[in-house]
């Protein structure tokens, strides 16, 4: 599902000249495995999910998600594979205040090509997977952060990714709200989408059935 071959990604870091924080790193992923890459801050895991999600295209490498080969992909066609492809989970949920639970799972049909007809029911089916249908029509402001993540996941659902990549997805909750959303990462899995986090939180790390570390340029 997800295939990385010698993915190197280097920044230039003014007097320290360029930094290597992918050194040829391999990584393969099956459909349906639940993998965890921890890491401590720095390490390039955000780096190593915005190569893989098609948000970074200054790598040298080949990297395959889903079928496509990354490198192939112009501008267009990589937007394309980020809003059909891949769902994407941030630590700080980046909802739309303004909009309710189910307009912002929906935003990303705003933003496609042709937007499904059925997309207030899709909304809602996929607030329905996160176990949020009955909030469909609140305000992120009038939702506890866990709720806020959940919406959040959902949005991520709503194209029907095979693969959701998800970045430190606990990292502003509390030890109970983090236990939930770990509790549905595992059962969206257990669905058969196949999910990559990059944490350092234990909880996650536990769920996952593999955990890859990074450090210093290399995944083990
Ligand atoms: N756009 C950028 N320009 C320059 N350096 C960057 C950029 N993004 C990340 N880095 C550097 O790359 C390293 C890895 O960053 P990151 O992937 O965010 O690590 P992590 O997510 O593991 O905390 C850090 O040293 C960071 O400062
Ligand atoms: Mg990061």
């Amino acid at each position: 599902m997800i295939s990385a071959r010698r993915l190197s990604r280097s920044y230039d870091d003014g007097e320290r000249g360029q930094v290597r924080v992918l050194d040829a790193v391999s990584l393969e992923v099956q459909a349906g495995e639940f993998v965890a890459v921890v890491g401590r801050s720095g390490s390039g895991k955000s780096t190593l999910l915005h190569v893989l999600g098609g948000l970074d295209t200054g790598y040298s490498g080949e990297v395959t998600v889903a079928g496509t080969a990354l490198a192939c992909l112009g501008d267009l066609a990589l937007s394309r594979f980020r809003n059909e492809q891949v769902g994407f989970v941030f630590q700080s949920f980046h909802l739309v205040q303004g909009l309710t639970a189910r307009d912002n799972v929906a935003l990303p049909s705003f933003f496609a090509a042709a937007p499904p007809a059925d997309t207030l029911a899709r909304a809602q089916e996929a607030l329905e997977r996160v176990g949020l249908q009955g909030k469909a029509a609140r305000l992120p402001s009038q939702l506890s952060g866990g709720e806020r993540q959940r919406v959040a996941i959902a949005r991520a659902l709503f194209a029907r990714p095979k693969v959701l990549l998800c970045d430190e997805p606990t990292g502003n909750l509390d030890a109970a709200t983090s236990e939930q959303v770990v509790a549905l990462f595992r059962e969206l899995n257990r669905g058969g989408l196949t999910v990559l986090a990059v944490t350092h939180e234990e909880r996650l790390r536990g769920a996952a059935t593999r955990v890859l570390t990074l450090a210093e340029g290399k995944l083990q």
